[in-house]
């Protein structure tokens, strides 16, 4: 079916007034105060203006090299561009509303410094890939502080991991005590998900380092254009393959507000850690007093609002996911105006990162850990009750008869008011003639974390073999 043709009513336009009125020649009346207000985006893609001007020069220098402007009118948009650049470092820059955007607002001022030169920067490029190449920019050094901030969170559980390699803490499933680890092998796991993070970023990295500009607003352009020239100097991998789908994707986007959702979901589930075992129910670790607040009435309080806060800022990045992926969902190719919403999320996603993980970074390096708390507890669940399971299977007891033996024995501690370790050899042998006096070895916490001796588990020697191949990973280029 052909689409419907619009059926305008003619028009009274006064052509010489359209002309000579500061609003576009084709429109016979400037757009309305609200309109102006609701379509600008310079009040948060200024933060753009830097790559937003490199992105320019690169292309001015191509379009120079391609004999698109003449020489002279590169040297006056890089002598315009300096100027511009020292203006907005000095905060002098007059950001307008008027002019909407960041790419238009630089725009007119190099045309206000240079003239005509300012005017043919924007030959064979379109806002399009203009914002979509500065994005990537963007984005791109963002990344980059990124994975120096998970290094330097993973840095500071790796000091704490060392540290800490063979102090016992009771490792929970169910939120119910059931084994004994220590406190360095926990750490650890949260160094393997920052891990996975950092090579997630780095994957993303390869995609966002693509340059669209050359799509101009999306087939392309007719001016003889050397995209690779660009692409070189503005350091990207290579340019984006197809000019309609280079200025409408924004995966790159959504896919490092997904990463960022992630790592912050593993921020978050340290901070509820935090918060349980700063709980005087647990006592597991106190915070020195510079990441504490108190409470306005309760003169008592010291409360873990850094923790509190990782774990709530986690939902406003998984938050800006799902509105990058709802603003891409309906959008037919190519670029549309859609795509202006994706900045705030996208910024507001990288910011709450970056600050998180600076703050916990910090925070976790500063954690004193109270070891009889820790062992209080692991005393407290009948932690070592698999190693008494263990210990009948090494004596030729079948597991699933070890399993029931050692519920018995439990069940009698219980009522005794005592651990497994408490009950006197001649109490344990009633309950299978297997067990010797050997058997204690296997019943203390110290016993059973060293037991645990393979790639992957808890014994203090692995906890810090662990640490030891991080740190030679680290050291790799
Ligand atoms: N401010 C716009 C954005 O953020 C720049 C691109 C505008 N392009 C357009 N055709 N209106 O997406």
């Amino acid at each position: 079916m052909a689409p419907p043709r619009s059926k305008r009513p003619p028009r009274a336009r006064p052509a010489a007034r359209a002309a000579s009125a500061p609003w576009s020649a084709r429109f016979a009346e400037p757009v309305s105060v609200l309109v102006k207000r609701f379509t600008a985006s310079v009040a948060f893609d200024r933060r753009l203006a830097q790559v937003d001007i490199e992105a320019s020069l690169a292309h001015a220098r191509m379009l120079a090299a391609c004999r698109v402007i003449p020489r002279q009118d590169l040297a006056d948009i890089e002598r315009g561009m300096a100027d511009i650049r020292a203006e907005i470092a000095a905060g002098s820059f007059a950001w307008s509303l008027e002019a909407e955007d960041v790419h238009t607002n630089i725009e007119r001022r190099l045309i206000a410094l240079v003239g005509e030169a300012g005017k043919r920067l924007h030959t064979a490029r379109s806002r399009n890939d203009q914002v979509a190449t500065d994005v990537r920019l963007w984005l791109r050094a963002e990344i980059d502080e990124v994975d120096a901030r998970l290094a330097a969170l993973q840095d500071a559980l790796l000091g704490q991991a060392e540290r800490h390699a063979a102090l016992v803490m009771p490792g929970f499933t169910h939120l119910q005590v059931a084994q004994p680890v220590t406190f360095g092998h926990h750490l650890m796991a949260y160094h393997e998900m920052l891990e996975r993070d950092r090579a997630r970023f780095a994957g993303c990295r390869t995609r966002v380092n693509r340059l669209p500009l050359g799509a101009a607003a999306l087939a392309g352009t007719t001016f003889p254009i050397d995209r690779e020239r660009v692409a070189r100097e503005l350091g990207f991998d290579g340019v984006c393959a197809n000019s309609i789908d280079a200025v409408s994707d924004r995966d790159f986007a959504i896919e490092f507000c997904a990463h960022a959702a992630l790592a912050m979901m593993h921020l978050s589930r340290l901070a509820e850690e935090l918060v349980l075992w700063m709980s005087p129910r647990y006592g597991f670790v106190r915070l020195p007093d510079r990441f504490c607040t108190g409470s306005s009435i309760m003169p008592q309080k010291k409360n873990p609002d850094v923790p509190e806060l990782v774990r709530g800022k986690s939902a406003r990045v998984t938050g800006s996911l799902v509105a990058l992926l709802t603003l891409m969902k309906a959008q037919p190719l190519a670029y549309n105006k859609d795509n202006q919403e994706d900045k705030e999320p996208l910024f507001d996603a990288a910011d709450t990162l970056k600050d998180s993980l600076a703050v916990f970074a910090e925070l976790v390096a500063g954690l004193e850990p109270v070891p009889e708390a820790m062992r209080a507890a692991a005393l407290e669940g009948f932690a070592t009750a698999t190693d008494l399971a263990d210990y009948l299977v090494r004596k030729g007891v079948p597991f699933r008869d070890a399993h029931a033996i050692v519920a018995r024995a439990v069940r009698e501690a219980e009522g005794v008011g005592c651990d497994l370790s408490g009950l006197p050899l001649a109490v344990l042998k009633r309950f299978s003639p297997a067990i010797g006096d050997d058997v204690f070895d296997s019943l203390s916490l110290e016993g059973s974390v060293a037991a645990r001796d393979h790639v992957g588990g808890t014994a203090p020697r692995r906890v810090k073999a662990a640490v030891a191949r991080a740190r030679a990973r680290r050291g790799k280029p």
